[in-house]
């Protein structure tokens, strides 16, 4: 039995996309692009402790969609980590356990962003104080092109296929009501390629993407209506042709008072701008009344990356945080 003081415990939110511009098909499968990524506080939770073999445990309100095998991305990431390690000394394999409040397959990155916190987890674990930051981002964007910003955070500019990742000077605080519809997945390589497909038929030739000057401009000044006028994303339409009912949720968020809505990266989680927690939460009781079935949070943004919340060697439990707020019974909605 593992004790407490061998536990590393990271908390690591899942992101979305202000902005999401597409460019060109590469010859390595990937596209060019340049998206505006935001994180947010919906969080999983993530435990590693040394153990016999390698191995991951799921639980929380999506764990029972995510795959508790090898090919699990937070098992990926920290044997990666270990291979890198093997020529100091071996590491012990660990046992992950993940608390799972991202949707999965929702277009949150919400496995990109249990790698992250493998890495960060395991690196504290195993005592691997020699590998900075910079080579954990390097290791990340080997795993996925949103994992080097689940180590990151905040709102930054993602570059190349999405790896690259520089900080946006950005104030303030945004509030968002999430809607993942209830057993609706997407894959990200389909809706990239039903976006190449919707371009063809279009005759649309797609130029270098680059971010958005105007939401730019917005996210300086953190002005919410600005913010939620220049929200876009060019995946949007390939989304809502693969899962129809997206635009039917889009539509319902905005006639209920949404500043603004947009499909979150590859979808099909849609993410709806409001300005305040009280618009919030009367955009969340009505969505739960009258859109279309999902499960509905309230979250807010920009918040950091993964963080250890419980450190090796700490006397002291790690005490779960209180889940993320969800409208309607049962209980009382709270801030
Ligand atoms: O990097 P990641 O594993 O998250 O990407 C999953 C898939 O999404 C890729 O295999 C590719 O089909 C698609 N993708 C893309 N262009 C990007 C990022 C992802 O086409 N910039």
């Amino acid at each position: 039995m593992t004790s407490q003081a061998e536990t590393v415990t990271v908390r690591v939110p899942g992101k979305i996309n202000l902005g999401l511009s597409v460019g060109p098909l590469r010859e390595d499968g990937y596209h060019e692009l340049s998206t505006i990524y935001h994180a947010v506080s919906l969080y999983d939770t993530v435990t590693v402790q040394p153990a016999d073999d390698w191995s991951v445990h799921v639980t929380g309100p999506w764990g029972d969609r995510v795959p508790a095998d090898a090919s699990n991305l937070a098992l990926v990431a920290a044997r990666t980590l270990a291979r890198r390690r093997a020529r100091r000394a071996k590491v012990d394999p660990v046992r992950i356990d993940i608390d799972k409040n991202i949707p999965v397959a929702g277009g949150m990155a919400g496995g990109s962003a249990d790698a992250a916190a493998a890495l960060v987890g395991c690196r504290e674990l195993w005592a691997l104080d020699h590998i900075e930051n910079d080579m954990l981002e390097g290791i990340a964007a080997g795993l996925g092109s949103d994992v080097p910003f689940l180590l990151h955070g905040g709102t930054a500019i993602g570059t190349g296929r999405g790896e690259q990742v520089t900080s946006v000077l950005a104030r303030g605080e945004l509030h968002w009501v999430l809607w993942a519809g209830e057993d609706l997945s997407l894959s990200t390589p389909e809706v990239y390629a039903e976006c190449d497909r919707l371009r063809e038929e279009a005759g649309t030739v797609p130029g270098t993407p680059e971010p958005s000057g105007e939401l730019m401009a917005a996210l300086r000044r953190m002005d919410t209506d600005a913010v939620a006028d220049a929200l876009h994303n060019d995946l949007q339409d390939a989304a809502i042709s693969l899962q129809p009912v997206l635009s039917e949720a889009l539509a319902a968020g905005l006639d209920l008072g949404a500043r603004g809505a947009l499909v979150s990266g590859s979808g099909p989680t849609v993410a709806f701008l409001v300005g305040s927690q009280t618009e919030a939460i009367d955009l969340s009781v009505g969505l739960a009344a009258n859109g279309p079935h999902g499960d509905i949070v309230r979250a807010t943004g920009p918040v950091p990356g993964a963080q250890v919340v419980h450190h090796r060697n700490s006397p002291e439990p790690y005490r779960a945080l209180p889940t993320p707020h969800r409208p309607g019974p049962p209980g009382p909605v709270t801030g």
